[in-house]
């Protein structure tokens, strides 16, 4: 007998990393030095204050018990007075602040608070894959709309048909974004425009805010809950991830909309028993006494980023410069696709790179290149594209 699983699991993908993951593996595995551009996993350590005071929670008895969902005031308090400070948004660390257990668990269960079967959740596409399988793994239907050079990387809410709007109950935006790069600049009303969009149609919001705290040239991302109103119709999904080098340590927190909030907590009692007490103490720590430390991760990330630019435009590429996030998305050459041109590097110069089609339809014809890999590995990894696609004399 073969157990059976829920068809719902047929309707999903095959995660792409998954794939990418293997693929460097078989390579390895025949003993090929690989360097991998696919994945967005910070390669610098956690700051060594965060480690400490992890170390120092750790050895406390009172944090080896069952945590609360709820999150401990400590934390809660440090992300309240966080967005106060950078982003000048008032949050009530007693209703409006939700640890998660990184951005991807927020992001994929509040698709269970929000929708109900049959409904629509929009999203981008390109797009982070779990906002079309946190809706499909509930019934839900993901509608995804493109974003491209064209549109400036911002969804166009006005092509929606109408027989999808009415059934749409969640909208996911994400700026500084994966894979694109794409911000929100100053005087840029994409954000008030969502609202008024959201209110329009009785939609949530929920705005993937992994990548604030990564920029470049001098940028500053706002906020989604900075926007006059944007309080009332949605919440934002922060992460210490990217930007504090804690992709192994799951801490994230869904704010905003309290009601939202309260529904969301509610619901994640019945599903996980929180994040781990030691984790929260470490991760206020973060957020309360290493908070330059993200612009020293964007310095470096800004060098890297004008290496990759630079190889990209020698072998006759014309990416944009990034402002933000931890990507560079830049167009294949003339005669390839997504897929043979990541074939290609994979083949001829051992470097992978994600295929942007593997962000949906409309990443097609681009790749995604990320800045996460140690500049000697990085310079490589460069230096080996560019033979690759040196034209033979
Ligand atoms: C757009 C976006 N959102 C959310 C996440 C999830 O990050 P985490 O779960 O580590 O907070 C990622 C990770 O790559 C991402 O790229």
């Amino acid at each position: 007998m073969s157990p059976r699983h829920a068809d719902r699991l047929d309707r999903l993908a095959p995660y792409m990393f998954a794939q990418l993951e293997q693929r460097i593996h078989q390579k390895r595995e025949a003993g090929i030095d690989v360097i991998s551009l696919g994945i967005g996993d910070p390669d610098m350590p956690t700051p060594q204050l965060v480690v400490e005071e992890l170390r120092r929670a750790v050895q406390r008895p009172d944090t080896h018990q069952y945590p609360s969902n709820r999150g401990r005031q400590v934390l809660r308090d440090a992300i309240a007075d966080f967005y106060d400070q950078r982003f000048d948004v008032r949050l009530d660390p007693g209703t409006q602040v939700l640890p998660v257990l990184g951005g991807k668990e927020g992001i994929f269960h509040i698709c269970q608070v929000l929708l109900n079967a049959g409904d629509v959740a929009l999203g981008t596409d390109p797009g982070y894959p779990v906002y079309t399988g946190g809706p499909l793994l509930c019934d839900a239907e993901p509608y995804l709309l493109p974003i491209t050079p064209e549109n400036g990387f911002k969804p166009d809410l006005s092509s929606i048909p109408a027989d999808v709007l009415e059934r749409a109950r969640l909208l996911f935006i994400n700026y500084p974004n994966n894979p694109t790069g794409a911000v929100i600049e100053d005087g840029d009303d994409f954000f008030a425009e969502v609202v008024e969009f959201a209110r329009a149609n009785d939609i949530v919001v929920v705005h993937d805010n992994a990548y604030s705290e990564i920029s470049f040239d001098g940028y500053r991302a706002p906020s989604f809950l900075a926007t006059p109103g944007a309080m009332e119709v949605g919440v934002e999904m922060f992460s210490l991830s990217k930007a504090w080098n804690m992709t192994g340590w799951r801490v994230g927190a869904c704010v905003g909309n309290a009601e939202v909030v309260s529904a969301f907590w509610k619901y994640k009692t019945n599903v996980d028993s929180g994040m781990s007490d030691f984790v929260q103490l470490a991760a206020a720590k973060a957020l309360t006494d290493c908070r330059s430390f993200p612009d020293e991760m964007s310095a470096i990330y800004q060098r890297r980023r004008d290496l990759v630019i630079e190889a990209l435009r020698t072998i006759g590429l014309e990416p944009n410069a990034p402002k933000g996030s931890i990507y560079v998305w830049a167009r294949v050459p003339e005669g390839h696709d997504s897929g043979s041109f990541t074939q290609l590097l994979l083949d001829e110069a051992n470097v992978v790179v994600s295929p942007g089609s593997s962000f949906g339809e409309a990443g097609e014809g681009f790749i995604r290149i990320s800045l996460s890999t140690p500049d000697d590995r990085l310079r490589e990894a460069i230096e080996r594209i560019e033979e690759s696609m040196r034209v033979p004399a």
